[in-house]
């Protein structure tokens, strides 16, 4: 499929150009298609929007299309809106409006379960009624308008809609990622105070059950602990084996959901909700500190969701869609819950692992519900590419269309099996680059308009106007690489930080004033693609999540024999980015301990966090490499975990410099 022109690649190979294919019913057909909507999208931004704008239901129009370009912290608050004055309710556009427009019978969501044979299907209409049945419950629960929901529940069709059933009465939702541990739970319960928790009976991921429901209780003992009591537990029913008397009960707080839910009107009344108000809060793993609670408000993220599925998965009605991600993150909210259903859009919602019962799992569902749009992550490419293309190849995936990829850079070995291998040569990648800040895709081919080149996101959606800086703070012109910034306001961008807009601004704005400062680095191309590096800050990406260095040093230290910890990413074949943590012990242990206390170690961060946090390797440090004013130097600690310690660098700040040979003697011990 390659045409053959060379492309100069950041990685030294000559992968060549893969020229998008001529569709002409693409919503965007072609480069010069692109290129006039781009440039309209920058220079007349009113116009363009509300053009778009104007395709949804709203209740009431709005006054002016946006406030604020203004991303420097020194004039100003940096106070981003749009749709300003308007009213509209997210639900009311995902399901009303489509019922309305014909749609009712058409499929919303096939949901295939973890085991084979598992499976339903829930129609537009039926999940309307059904988002009207769970909103009524919660407003008897006494939830209403501006009041946080927090939704603890594995990918169950109940999930999105009781997203949508929050939305619908002006409720914000908070999901929380059912991998995550009670104690992080608790930590996000704490953090917005709901008073109504929506959970489940179990999940099964894979071969093994794990009870939600024992994790929540443990979650809201620490809750409790912490000055915040939640009234109620709404909990679906999803045992299966297991009976409800086997899961405990708080009687008075906890209520089976198939008991309260299912007799309540299935019409429910929309709460019209101003296009500023939050729609949801979601958390996300920084540098420093605990978690922040991203915050997204209605409009914006409407238009800016919709409007990016459109067109950057092509979506027309005749295609299937299916995205791999967990709504627990934010691609299950923007591209699960809100930006296909705003299209109409009917797609698979898979509960369980691509590899279970067999490696060929991802492909079989591909052939059965015929899927056409398919959007995953790199790492679960790399790990399907590692069972080898038989079990691929053992299917047709005739069906498929547009391959889509999102959650760290994808390498080029993995972009050209997914091209080649699942895709047959057919199908175009679009590598979307974005993040839970910015709500929707924001660098990434359009497939009908953008020639590819394998491990580039190539070129910025409407709207979007990167630059790219230098350390000083300098804006870069032509081909360059430095820190990826945003200049001016795109529609879907996170408004806050639940509760302190000054951390906002001090994380996104006041380090380069006048731009939101994305903490990714990146590389501009002689024609403009851009390639995306990696993040610049102590954010770790591990299978495409986020993970803080300081939140897991901190889960180490709470083991009781941990004095100190530093962790530092390093590469892994199948995850992009692994976990590596040196660890000092308590005064007077001797070096290597006995090898069960690296698994206590290990444990101790899985309870805290969770297991997507599970360090990869654990190195002893009697002591840490650190400047005389104690500072961790964490450089060197990175050469020492990528085994590069011939090019230490610059050793001579260090305090003490025999750190480095005692670490290096430990190794592998
Ligand atoms: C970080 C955001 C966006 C949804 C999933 C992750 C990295 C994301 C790409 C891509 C290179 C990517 C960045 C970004 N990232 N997509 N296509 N190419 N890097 O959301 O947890 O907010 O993480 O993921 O480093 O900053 P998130």
């Amino acid at each position: 499929m390659s045409n053959g022109a060379v492309h100069p690649e950041p990685h030294g190979h000559v992968y060549g150009h893969y020229a998008a294919p001529k569709w002409p019913d693409a919503h965007c057909s072609g480069k010069e298609q692109y290129d006039a909507m781009y440039k309209e999208s920058l220079a007349a931004p009113e116009k363009f929007w509300g053009r778009i704008a104007e395709k949804f239901y709203w209740k009431k129009k709005w006054e002016a299309p946006f406030h604020s370009y203004n991303f420097d912290s020194r004039k100003a608050p940096v106070n981003v809106q749009w749709f300003i004055g308007a009213e509209t309710n997210l639900a009311y556009n995902c399901l009303d409006r489509n019922v309305e427009a014909g749609q009712g019978d058409r499929v919303a969501f096939y949901w295939e379960g973890n085991d084979l044979g598992e499976d339903s299907t829930t129609t537009y209409s039926q999940l309307l009624a059904q988002v009207c049945q769970i909103a009524n419950y919660l407003k008897s629960a006494g939830v209403g308008r501006g009041d946080d929901v927090t939704i603890y529940m594995p990918m169950i069709p109940e999930l999105p809609a009781a997203m949508l059933a929050c939305a619908r009465i002006g409720a914000v939702h908070s999901v929380v990622f059912a991998g995550f541990s009670a104690e992080s739970l608790s930590g996000r319960i704490l953090d917005s105070k709901p008073r109504v928790v929506l959970t489940c009976s179990a999940v099964k991921r894979g071969a093994k059950p794990i009870s939600l429901k024992g994790i929540v209780d443990d979650a809201l003992v620490k809750v409790t602990a912490g000055g915040h009591e939640v009234d109620t537990v709404l909990v679906y029913d999803h045992t299966r084996a297991a009976t409800r008397a086997d899961v405990a009960f708080t009687p008075g707080r906890d209520v089976w959901w198939q008991d309260a839910v299912s007799e309540q009107p299935t019409t429910c009344e929309v709460e019209w909700m101003g296009a500023e108000d939050p729609l949801f809060k979601l958390y996300t793993s920084g540098s420093t500190g605990k978690p922040k609670g991203v915050e997204h408000t209605l409009g914006g993220y409407m238009v800016g969701t919709a409007t990016t599925f459109k067109y950057v998965f092509d979506h027309h009605l005749s295609d299937v869609y299916w995205c791999t991600a967990d709504c627990g993150w934010i691609t299950g909210h923007s591209y699960v819950a809100y930006g296909p259903l705003l299209n109409a859009a009917t797609q698979v919602l898979f509960e369980g692992v691509p590899t279970h019962p067999d490696a060929g799992r991802a492909w079989d569902i591909v052939d059965k519900y015929k899927v056409s749009l398919l959007y995953t992550a790199p790492t679960a490419i790399r790990s399907l590419q590692s069972f080898g293309p038989e079990w691929v190849k053992k299917y047709s995936r005739a069906s498929l269309r547009i391959l889509g990829s999102v959650g760290e850079p994808i390498n080029p070995e993995a972009w050209l099996w997914y091209h080649d291998v699942v895709g047959g040569g057919r199908c175009p990648i679009v590598d979307t680059w974005w993040q839970t800040e910015t709500g929707a895709h924001m660098i990434t081919p359009l497939p009908g308009a953008t020639t590819l080149v394998p491990g580039s996101a190539t070129l910025p959606f409407f709207g979007v106007e990167p630059a790219v800086l230098s350390e000083k703070g300098e804006e870069l012109q032509g081909e360059c690489e430095g820190y990826l910034v945003i200049k001016r306001a795109w529609p879907s961008g996170m408004r806050t930080l639940s509760g302190d807009h000054a951390r906002f601004e001090a994380t996104y704005f006041n380090l380069y004033p006048g731009y939101y400062f994305t903490g990714d680095g990146c590389r501009r191309d002689k024609d403009g693609y851009y390639w995306l590096i990696g993040r610049v800050d102590d954010v770790i990406n591990v299978s495409g999540h986020r993970i803080g260095t300081a939140e897991v040093e901190g889960a180490l230290t709470q083991h009781d024999r941990c004095a100190e910890a530093a962790v530092v990413p390093m590469e892994h074949p199948i995850k992009g980015q692994g976990i590596y943590a040196f660890v000092t012990l308590m005064q007077g242990t001797e070096y290597p301990p006995p090898p069960a206390l690296k698994k206590e170690l290990v444990a101790t961060v899985r309870e805290v966090i969770g297991p997507i946090a599970t360090p990869d390797v654990i190195h002893w440090a009697p002591g840490l490499p650190k400047t005389r004013s104690g500072k961790i130097m964490r450089r060197i600690l990175r050469k020492i975990a990528s085994k590069e310690e011939d090019s230490l660098g610059d050793t001579s700040t260090l305090a003490d410099p025999s750190v480095i040979q005692t670490l290096l003697a430990l190794r592998g011990k």
